[in-house]
């Protein structure tokens, strides 16, 4: 791994990458709490393989700060569409899942896999789909009452906060980011561009219309390897 910016370095180890990606410290955080979205595309923006997955797209480098992204976040934030297409595994770390209609069906293995060492993932979603909620996820999920008819996204971070997981790690997909995105929720973007050409129609942010006027980053830091460019985007 090598860095390119701001400070070029042809070996970036460890200790450094892990340094690297540590989120800010808490007094520029807005709200008590930073929120970090984690993605890869390939040189055409695509955000999924020919499979319907990101994992194709990923590179070596791209798991290793994924991993890393998680290791230094105190929850994992994910629409469902994201957990129903990639299946995640249950987990030790927290997972807060944001659906509307609380589609989910028990065979996804973050519910069937579960074992005692695992935390009950959260489901944040709407008092609508709350009412109709199934037996089976009331066992296996905290169910939390994100508002009426749509789940409001502030309330979902602030639950995160309040429960002391101000540092949340949001994994897409691309309809959540582009909710948050729109509502100014995210302050930092890992953006890994693979070398690779995929084609398809799935990209980072579904705004058809646009965004007037552009969120604005600024490039925190660049690192490259093997062809794979990953760079640290803060909102400005
Ligand atoms: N390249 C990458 O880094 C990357 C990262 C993540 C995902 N992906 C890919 O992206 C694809 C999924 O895309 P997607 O846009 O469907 O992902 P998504 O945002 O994870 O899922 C959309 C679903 O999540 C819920 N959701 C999202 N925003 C919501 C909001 N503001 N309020 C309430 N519910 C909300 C809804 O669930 P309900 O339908 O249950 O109501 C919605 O239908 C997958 O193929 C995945 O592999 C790629």
């Amino acid at each position: 791994m090598q860095r390119l910016h701001p400070a070029p370095a042809a070996f970036v180890d460890d200790d450094e990458l892990r340094a690297a990606y540590l989120m800010p410290d808490s007094s520029s955080w807005r709200d008590g709490r930073w929120v970090r979205a984690n993605f890869v595309m390939s040189l055409d923006g695509a955000i999924i393989g020919p499979d319907g997955v990101s994992e194709h797209l990923g590179t070596e480098a791209d798991r290793r700060v994924f991993s890393l992204a998680r290791e230094l976040s105190d929850v994992v934030l994910v629409g469902a569409g994201t957990l129903r297409a990639e299946d995640y595994r249950a987990s030790r770390r927290p997972l807060a899942i944001v659906t509307r209609t609380m589609d989910l069906a028990p065979e996804l293995r973050v519910f069937a896999d579960r074992g005692p060492e695992h935390v009950r993932p959260m489901v944040m979603t709407t008092d609508r789909a709350l009412r109709a909620a199934p037996e089976w996820l009331r066992e296996e999920a905290v169910l939390v009452p994100c508002g009426a008819d749509e789940v409001d996204l502030v309330r979902v971070l602030d639950h995160l906060t309040s429960l002391g997981l101000p540092k949340i790690l949001c994994e897409g997909g691309p309809a959540l980011l582009t909710d948050l995105l729109t509502a100014d929720l995210i302050d930092e973007v890992l953006l890994t561009i693979a070398p690779r050409l995929v084609g398809g129609d799935a990209h980072l942010v579904y705004l058809p219309g646009g965004m007037h006027p552009p969120l604005r980053f600024s490039t925190a830091q660049v690192l490259e390897h093997d062809g794979t460019v990953l760079s640290r985007l803060l909102r400005s």
